[in-house]
């Protein structure tokens, strides 16, 4: 069969082909640690599970307004307000999940050869999705000693007459790095001087630690005509199979990805989005308490890995990753994954499934009970131990 060039290079997300490989080990009898999927190991929290519950009952099963209930924008749009986003509701379009909320600006937006900067290592869909819109994706190496953010000149000097739109990351997946508003700045004055759209996947935002927090580019004086917010329910709920995401837009794009929203995807299941209104509504609770968790099980993990040998990590403020170097050990990455995988029974990803920059380091996700998380350290150990290289 002959394929449209833009899907040519659609290639699996790492973190589905290892979850298969290690589904697969367990078949036979192996016991694996799972690192390997960015997917919270909460459940969604009570509160959620039963508004869904009730909607179900109460009749949300019927196809609603594409761009997302009237009530989910309002309180999407008072939820942003209290990050320093003042967006209008009719700004937001709610969808299935972020995805397609990081996919459809694109389409929207990207002529063919446009091009689009991009963090690397970053999530996979970025360069696909700037692929699928006909685009051309520009990496933007990141920097281990600054937060994982990007070296500004680096940024600077990808850009040219064709840089139609830069992606930004902050909490970072695979990195866990959160941008300063310092580098923001100068992003932002770089957007504004060679005339781009900013992206900005903030999808981690609630999830910050040692008190911090991640600001949004959004916020800046002048860049509410030029930027994108991705954001979605899947990790600060716990809520990744409900499928509910939304973006914040200029009003004439929020226009444009509604009507793509109605061709592609028609809407977004009703009793999921009066879900989305208790979570953002009535769970703040919830949420401090898994971020108080997860940082627990950042000191403890981030620690162990920085005392073993031939691997150091930096200390991720946000999301639920860390990213170690390992290039000490000699190995390359992906070789190592497939190692600790088969030999040790650790799930993790090679830094190389989020781009070539990610070549030299590995992506452990620590959403995982203190348990796994020791289990985990004790394995890689032996096997760092046992293992000539
Ligand atoms: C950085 C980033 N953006 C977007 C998504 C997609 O989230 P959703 O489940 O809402 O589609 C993920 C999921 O892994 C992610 O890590």
């Amino acid at each position: 069969m002959n394929f449209a060039p833009r899907i040519q290079n659609l290639r699996p997300e790492g973190a589905y082909r290892v979850m298969g490989l290690a589904q697969e080990l367990e078949r036979e009898g192996r016991n694996i640690v799972h690192l390997e999927i960015g997917q919270p190991d909460f459940s969604t929290f009570n509160a959620i599970s039963e508004e869904g519950k009730h909607a179900i009952d109460a009749g949300f099963t019927r196809y609603n307004p594409s761009e997302g209930f009237g009530d989910l924008r309002e309180a999407i749009a008072r939820f942003s307000e209290k990050r320093g986003i003042r967006a209008r509701p009719s700004q937001v379009a709610v969808g299935p999940g972020a995805k397609p909320l990081l996919l459809f600006p694109l389409l929207a937006l990207l002529e063919n050869g446009d091009e689009v900067l991009y963090p690397d290592p970053g999530f996979p869909s970025y360069k696909a999705d700037i692929e699928i819109a006909g685009g051309v994706p520009i990496p933007v190496p990141l920097v281990e000693t600054a937060s994982f953010s990007f070296d500004l000149q680096a940024l600077a000097d990808r850009i040219t007459p064709r840089t139609k739109l830069l992606i930004l990351n902050s909490p970072a997946n695979p990195t866990g790095g959160v941008i300063p508003e310092s580098d923001l700045r100068a992003i932002a004055a770089l957007a504004q001087k060679h005339d781009f759209y900013v992206l900005s996947d903030e999808i981690y935002a609630r999830l910050v630690y040692d008190s911090g927090n991640a600001p949004s580019i959004y916020a800046l004086p002048g860049m509410e005509d030029r930027v994108i917010i991705v954001d979605g329910f899947s990790k600060s709920y716990a809520m990744t199979g409900w499928r509910l995401g939304y973006a914040i837009l200029p009003d004439a794009l929020a226009e444009k990805v509604g009507l793509l929203l109605t061709h592609a995807v028609g809407c977004t299941a009703g009793f999921t989005q009066r879900a989305g209104i208790v979570a953002l509504e009535q769970c703040d609770a919830e949420v401090a308490e898994i971020v108080s968790q997860y940082q627990e099980r950042r000191d403890y993990f981030v620690g162990a890995l920085n005392r073993l040998p031939g691997i150091r990590c930096q200390n991720p403020e946000g999301a639920f990753y860390a990213f170690p170097n390992v290039s000490d050990l000699g190995i390359p990455s992906t070789t190592l994954a497939e190692r600790l995988l088969n030999e040790a029974g650790v799930a993790c990803l090679s830094g190389t499934d989020f781009g070539e920059f990610g070549e030299g380091y590995l992506r452990f996700s620590y959403a995982n009970s203190m348990d796994q998380l020791r289990e985990a350290i004790e394995r890689i150990e032996r096997f760092l131990s046992e293992t000539d290289r």
